[in-house]
């Protein structure tokens, strides 16, 4: 058995209607999910790209939020029509499609330096 060569994970996290931050799970993220492990499926790739639900990414005012391992590329806004260039363009040829990239500088990560001690445990 090998390795999968990617992962890609969808966020379909569901949040209270009134919570400010917004969801991907309002936003349609299942049928986002879906339709990318139905054109991964169809396209050959169930042994080489998995494709998984997730709960929250903390991106959430940017979704339907998705992450490409292991290139660590963020996507948000994406939605169904998105699936297929998403999947032609990054999966096939490499090329992550910028227009849907969540600039590194909105992610809300931080490096292990930027951590304070307390924040920690
Ligand atoms: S609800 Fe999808 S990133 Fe938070």
């Amino acid at each position: 058995m090998a390795k999968f060569q990617r992962h890609i994970f969808v966020c379909v996290n569901q949040r209270p209607e009134d919570d400010p931050r917004g969801c991907c799970a309002g936003k349609d993220g299942a049928r986002v999910a879906k339709a990318l492990k139905k054109r991964l499926y169809d396209r050959g790739f169930r042994r080489i790209v998995r494709a998984n639900q997730s709960y929250c990414l903390d991106q959430c005012a940017k979704g339907v939020t998705m992450v490409v391992y292991p290139e660590g590329v963020w996507y948000g806004g994406v939605t169904v029509d998105d699936v297929d260039e998403i999947i032609e363009e990054h999966i096939v040829g490499g090329r992550p499609v910028e227009r849907l990239c969540i600039p590194e500088s909105e992610l809300t990560g931080r490096e292990p330096t930027e951590i304070e001690p307390e924040e920690t445990t």
